[in-house]
């Protein structure tokens, strides 16, 4: 598949699996051979909070695809919502989970619950730090949606708790899942691009429309745009350059430096949606249209992140990754030494492919077909869920861990800060205490 496909595939398929409503029970079961499973010796009992679109999404995930998962307990501010998920896990595995929906920290009776073994937080940003911190003081293991933790003082939190309850967290940072991303990855480690030194990441999607409900009133994505700016979503950008550049196994993120464009399209999107006189047309956003941000590492290696919300373009997710024997560049293709050769005139692009019979990921190579049936942003998501269920089935560090979850979050605070200082350069947290110099430090993890 072409790149260019590649990417209007991942759009459609983004969008889907934000939407997931109601429709959602109708793809109960219907996406995989394991739906209606012989009940595994021991069940992992999860409990979900936030059950909008997304957390929906990841109980249909669960309910379709993970046997040995069972769903004790589900919690929104939104009583139809929890509604709607407890009637998912009814009709497809006759169970009936605890419902939570008495006010915003009702969550903590979820958490303390004795029938659930981990917590999945899907609800919005602000939130994701603060519950996965609660959920590790009441001795439970944690995943969190993207944008994770927000501020540095809750990222020291979640690892300090973390460490005090030896219970495990894994930011659900599902691009890093992508079957490209995990095949560079994997080359990566095989040396394939020598030593790797400059990766770019992106995130720019257009949700202008999700900055406002339909009737014009500010959504919390509107809020956020509207009171905070820098690079507030670097997730899906970072993740991958972080796992390519080996930052946290071996380096680190020393350093931060952001500029902003003005903010012009969300305004300009407001007025002809709403007209001139409506309220949505008065709100003064924060955040501008295009954000970059460059990161430079203790091994003078560097990192740039691009992220929009409201640029007028199509969904554009690319990503480079720069060694000294090559390059691979979503946009245009991959470009090896080997293949080259360093006095070679040939200096054309190569399609990614060409490589993939030698170093798809295992994932991809042995489950793809999987993944890709049971949908989520072309399969990503799958990969990822399974990986959160093995976690604490194994009991294992998960590949995307806390201290991982708290470096790719500090881009959100550290960009503000630059932001503050007219792009200068900004100091960044080392959450590991020092320990990214033992490349080996993590070893005994979950292996991807
Ligand atoms: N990784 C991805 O590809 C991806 C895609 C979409 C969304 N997300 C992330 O997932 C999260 C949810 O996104 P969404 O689109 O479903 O948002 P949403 O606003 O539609 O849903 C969030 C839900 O959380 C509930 N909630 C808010 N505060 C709560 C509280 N104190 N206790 C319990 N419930 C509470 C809300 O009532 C709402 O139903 C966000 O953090 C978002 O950034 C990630």
């Amino acid at each position: 598949m072409s790149n260019q496909v590649h990417s209007r595939a991942t759009r459609r398929q983004f969008l889907q699996a934000g939407a997931v409503g109601g429709a959602a029970i109708a793809m109960l079961g219907a996406t995989s051979a394991t739906a209606s499973p012989q009940p595994p010796e021991r069940q992992i009992r999860i409990g979900v909070i936030g059950v909008g679109p997304r957390g929906r999404w990841h109980v249909v995930n669960m309910l379709n695809n993970c046997p040995d998962v069972t769903i004790t307990a589900v919690c929104d501010l939104q009583e139809d919502r929890v509604k709607m998920a407890a009637d998912m896990v009814k009709q497809t595995r006759g169970t009936e989970p605890a419902s939570y929906c008495s006010g915003e920290f009702d969550y903590r009776n979820l958490c303390e619950r004795d029938d659930v073994d981990g917590v999945l937080i899907a609800t919005p940003v602000y939130w994701l730090g603060r519950m996965t911190v609660d959920a590790l003081k009441a001795g439970k293991h944690a995943s969190h949606e993207v944008a994770g933790a927000q501020t540095e003082e809750e990222c020291w939190e979640m690892i300090e708790q973390k460490e005090k309850s030896g219970k495990r967290v894994m930011l659900l940072e599902n691009c890093c899942y992508g079957d490209e991303v995990m095949m560079i990855y994997r080359m990566v480690r095989q040396g394939v691009f020598g030593e790797p030194y400059y990766a770019e990441g992106s995130y720019v999607h257009n949700c202008r429309t999700l900055l406002f409900d339909p009737q014009g009133k500010i959504t919390w994505r509107g809020e956020l745009w509207r009171d905070s700016y820098g690079s507030a979503y670097p997730q899906h950008g970072m993740g991958a350059n972080c796992k390519w550049l080996e930052i946290n196994d071996g380096d680190r993120m020393v350093s931060c430096q952001t500029m902003m464009t003005s903010p012009r399209e969300a305004h300009r999107r407001a007025v002809a949606q709403f007209g001139p006189d409506s309220e949505a047309a008065q709100v003064d956003f924060k955040t501008g249209d295009f954000v970059t941000s460059l990161i430079s590492t203790a091994k003078g290696r560097m990192i740039r992140i691009d992220y929009s919300l409201t640029c007028t373009r199509p969904y554009s997710r690319y990503y480079l990754l720069q060694g000294t024997q090559g390059c691979w560049d979503s946009r245009s293709g991959i470009f090896l030494d080997d293949h080259a050769g360093l006095n070679a005139t040939d200096t054309s692009w190569e399609p990614l492919e060409k490589y993939q019979q030698q170093y798809q990921h295992p994932y991809w190579r042995n489950d793809g077909a999987e993944a890709v049936r049971a949908g989520g942003h072309g399969g990503i998501d799958y990969h990822c869920i399974q990986d959160f269920v093995k976690m604490i089935r194994e009991d294992r560090e998960p590949w995307i861990d806390v201290f991982d979850a708290a470096a790719w979050s500090s881009i959100i605070f550290c960009s503000k800060l630059s932001l503050d200082r007219q792009g200068a350069r900004v100091e960044m947290p080392d959450f590991t205490r020092g320990k990214w110099q033992d490349p080996d430090w993590r070893k005994d993890r979950m292996v991807v």
